[in-house]
This record gives C-alpha cells, structure tokens and sequence, in this order.
C-alpha cells in the first residue's frame, strides 16, 4: 500500500487549502470605492492560479455595515452594496467551474439591530419574537469587546439589550428553540443554493450562562463554551449538514477554546463542526490587559503553541492553520520582517513553516503578495470600530493618544483591510474611484501583477505550497513532531507518514544559523539527511529549489526548507 493509498479515506479538505475574501476590500466593479461581487468574479483567475480549494467569503448580506457587515439585516439577501441575488450565483457557478467551492460566513450569536427579528422584538414586551434576544431590567456588569457597556437601554419599552459586540449587534437568545429553528432553516437554504459550507463566527459565544449575571471582571466565564454549547452545534448539524456533510466545510470561530475543547468541538463521532480557529498563538503578542497591550513575540513560545495544537488534535480532531485574517494584523509584520530587504524571504519562509503543519491552511487576501501592516498616521486614517471605540475610550481614561495609536498600528484591523494590490497603478487596481480605506502606500512596490508570472515571488511560493498538499499525503496527514522547541531562531520539525519523513527547517531571523550535529542527533544527525531531495525552498531560481539536494547545514537569515528522507 502506499502512502497515497493510504490518504484516500481521509475527508477532502485534510488536503484543501481555504483563501479568505473580505469582499469589501478584494476588487471593486463598478468604481464606488468599495469591493463587490462583480470585482470577485473578475479575479477568479487569481483564486484559480494560487490553486485554492475553497473560497471563505467575509459577510455579503445586508447590513448597515456598522461593524462591516458582521451586523446583519437580512441574512438571506445581498447587500446592494456587493451587487445584485444574480452575481452571487454567478459567483457560485463560476467558482464550482473552477473546482473551488464557497463557504459563506455565519454570524448568528447576534444580527443587526435592523434585522427584522430585533425590529420585532423590541417592538413591545408582549410581541413573540421578545425572548429571541436578552432584555432585562437592570444591566450587569459586562464590558463589550467593542468597549463600554454591553447593556443598551431601549426607551420605547424601557428595557436593557444584551450586545456583547456593537450596541447595533444585540445577540440572539440561543435559548429559545424558535430562534435556533430559523437559524438552521435559513443555513439549509443556503446550502440548497449551492454554498459548500460555513464559517461560524464567534460560535462558542451563542450558549450564555443562564440566568444572565454579574461577571466581576470575568465575561469569559458567563459567555464562553457556554453549558449548551456542544448541545447546539451537535444539533445544528443534524438539523443542517447531517447526510451532506462528505461535500461540506464547516468552521467554528472559537476565541478562548482550549485543545481538551477543540478535541470535543472537531471529534467527527460527536457531529459538530470539522475544525475551529483557535486564538491562542494570535494570544502571544498580549500583555494581562488584552490585544492592545503590547509585548514582544517569542518565537518558543509561538513554536510550543503550535505544536500543543498539533499533538492534541493529533489522533481526533482536526486543526485550522492560520497567521491572520481580517481581525489580525498583517502576518509579514506580525511574525515576519516587514523590512523591504526581508520582506519576501520571511513572508516565504512563514508560509513554508505554516503550510507543513498538520492542518487546513487559511490564507488571508494579500497575505500571498506578502502584504504589509500601514503606518496609520492618525485616527482620520482609521476606519474600524473596534479601533476608534478603543481610541476614544483609552484616552478619555488618559492614556496618552501616541501610545495608544502605536497600538492601533500594531494590533488594529484595518491592518488587514486595506484594498487588495492588484497592480502598480491608481489606487493599485483596486477601485476607479475613490477607496473606502487609503490603499497601503507600498503598492507599487508589492502587487500581484509584478508577482503571478514570477516563478521565485511570494505568489509562487504559496502556490507551490498549496499544490504540494494536494499532492504529497505526508504534508497532509503526516504526523508532527517539533524539533528544537528551544531554539531562539529556528523552527524545525519533522512530519512522519509510514516510512516517509520530512524535515521542515526554517530561520525566523535574519541572522544566517549553522545548525550543528546535536541539533540533528534527534533525526539521526546531519548525516541522514545530507543529499536529501528539497521539495519546497524559500530560495529558488525559476522556482526551482537553488540547492535540489540538502548540502549544507547552514541556514540564510528568514530562509525555510522541506527535506525528504531518502532512503
Ligand atoms: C468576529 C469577526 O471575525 C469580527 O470581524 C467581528 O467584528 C466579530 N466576530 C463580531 O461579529
């Protein structure tokens, strides 16, 4: 038997890669500053060149876009800002001509304070529809991710809202069997209208402690992985995706999950989602007052973060792979070197490291063009909620505006919403008109027309990494082991599949390593590897490995390489 032979019961998408669009900042069609559908489908080349397999499409419904579209009105029907019912189907079709399938987004711990259900709902104490989301008379002391309160009096009945978001996102009483019903319903639909799947945002957050209480300083513990919340998902899925699950994808957006919960969570004998995002490496950079409390990263510990993931989902369950999304900062800054020198060896040197674990990798728009954080110059430059919320909030409590913009620049999320580089003209092919957010000023440096045809761009790299997975089922199924946990630079594991190894070496820093012999002896020394085949390298020549055969011990600053074992 052999090792392909093997990988063949595995479920599709332990091979799949998924590429995120934040549809307001990929491509804008009709010039008014803001992407849409028709931009997407002009580009699902790029999608198809990359060699993606799913399509995770940020929020297109209706929405007051309030907190860019994660408010919603009307969760069955587009946002005439993103196009017309018609360009979503051709969406779909066109995508499924491609091969590539569409995971849509799911925001259902709370909708829009426009949607029709809340309209309802705060109509009157009496009408039906009041207990589908949480009104009291007294407030308790909970504090909004989005800062202040997350009580909102509503003077028509005169009543406290429950919004752990935005006040214009109160959360759904996932208690009222009503509620669930017509989520499920609503999710089938689209899943008749051709959708491959969900990406379930905050989806640990929809099952409250009950009664609803005082937190004293620990929301996480009223609202998190709350009592019923295997009891709900393990439901939706016998009430949405059982019997058509073999075609599906599903994620569970899971801030403060464990790994003893991501088993239970992704455990395909238990029913509830294929895999969750886990926050804990995007954790690391935090100080005790949160994300924007800043600390320097240490690469052991982003290593040894990885790796618990790795081992504890290792025999049931399943891992998601990710350096960022639209809520992240730019992976290249975060982790990498932004530094124009280094940029494009550490972008590809992050994606080798992340690609070749065990997992399903997310890839970010731009993070394949190796796009950058941008130096916000003040707070006119900003355009996310959290960010201005947190501004006002900090320094209204006096902390000083510089500091709390530097955080703004490390850690806000219009890091990662500037529009897509396309090219190196006006507003870099994004729009004809004028961008909703600036465009990031390093466009004409960094775009994809100067990388598709590029064999040794960043471009090329992620698209090698990508079909390598398809390809090669001990980088997709292969077992993991972290070599090295103590090193200071280099991130180095193997990936075992029967008899066939990998050896995934990569220098995070710009200092060139000479890896010695005890750095080896765990793997059988530098012997056992020397004239090993090089499947993936940062640095290639016409995209081919410089080096075909591993000669030499010593590693370039931000430079990665995948070994196979001969032998
Ligand atoms: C997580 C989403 O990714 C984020 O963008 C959003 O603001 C919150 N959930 C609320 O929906």
């Amino acid at each position: 038997m052999t090792v392909s032979d093997l990988a063949s019961d595995a479920p599709w998408w332990t091979s799949a890669t998924v590429y995120q669009i934040y549809p307001r900042s990929f491509a804008d069609s009709d010039g008014d500053g803001m992407g849409d559908l028709g931009g997407i489908i002009a580009r699902l080349d790029h999608l198809e060149r990359l060699g993606v397999d799913v399509v995770w499409l940020s929020p297109i419904y209706r929405s007051p876009q309030d907190d860019n579209g994660y408010d919603i009105s009307d969760y069955e029907r587009i946002d005439p800002a993103f196009g017309a019912e018609e360009q979503l189907d051709a969406l779909i079709a066109g995508l499924h001509e491609r091969g590539i399938k569409l995971v849509m987004d799911l925001v259902v711990n709370h909708t829009s304070d426009e949607h029709e259900w809340f309209l309802e709902s705060r109509s009157s104490r009496d009408n039906p529809k009041r207990d589908w989301y949480w009104w009291r008379d007294q407030p308790t002391d909970w504090v909004s991710f989005f800062s202040g309160s997350t009580w909102e009096f509503d003077q028509a009945t005169g009543q406290y809202y429950l919004h752990l978001f935005s006040r214009k996102q109160p959360d759904l009483n996932w208690e009222n069997p009503q509620v669930r019903e017509a989520v499920y319903a609503m999710m089938r639909r689209w899943l008749d209208r051709g959708v491959d799947g969900f990406r379930m945002d905050v989806i640990n957050l929809i099952s409250k402690v009950v009664p609803l209480q005082d937190a004293h300083g620990d929301l996480f513990a009223q609202t998190f992985n709350g009592p019923r919340i295997h009891e709900f998902l393990h439901e939706m899925h016998r009430e949405v995706f059982a019997g058509r699950e073999a075609q599906l994808i599903t994620v569970g957006e899971m801030p403060g999950s464990t790994i003893e919960q991501a088993r239970l969570y992704t455990d395909p004998a238990r029913a509830e989602v294929d895999m969750i995002f886990q926050f804990e490496h995007v954790d690391l950079d935090s100080g005790p007052l949160g994300k924007w409390d800043l600390r320097p990263l240490h690469l052991p510990r982003l290593k040894a973060c990885l790796a618990r993931w790795q081992e504890g989902l290792a025999e049931v369950g399943w891992n998601s792979l990710y350096w960022d999304n639209h809520d992240q900062p730019r992976a290249v800054s975060r982790f990498g070197d932004d530094d124009p020198e280094w940029r494009e060896r550490s972008a590809k040197t992050l994606a080798t490291v992340l690609h070749l674990h065990r997992g399903t990798p997310y890839v970010y728009q731009g993070e394949e063009l190796g796009m950058t954080n941008v130096a916000f110059g003040s707070l006119d430059d900003i355009r996310d909620i959290e960010s201005i919320n947190y501004y006002a909030e900090a320094v209204r409590d006096g902390a000083d505006p510089a500091d709390v913009l530097r955080s703004i620049r490390a850690k806000g999320r219009d890091n990662a919403r500037t529009p897509v580089q396309w090219d190196a003209g006006p507003q870099a092919g994004f729009t004809t008109g004028e961008p909703w957010i600036a465009v990031n000023p390093n466009f004409t440096e960094i775009n994809a027309a100067a990388q598709v045809d590029d064999p040794d761009s960043v471009f090329a790299h992620y698209a090698r990494l990508i079909a390598l997975r398809h390809d090669d089922a001990t980088v997709a199924l292969g077992e993991f082991r972290l070599l090295l946990p103590d090193h200071e630079t280099v991130w180095a594991f193997i990936r075992t599949r029967g008899d066939d190894q990998l050896l995934v070496l990569a220098n995070l820093s710009r200092e060139a390593v000479e890896l010695t012999v005890a750095d080896l002896a765990d793997v059988g020394g530098p012997g056992s590897w020397l004239g090993a085949e090089v499947i993936s390298a940062t640095a290639t020549d016409g995209g081919m490995p410089r080096a075909p055969r591993f000669e030499s011990t010593r590693l370039d600053g931000w430079s990665a390489v995948v070994l196979r074992r001969v032998g």
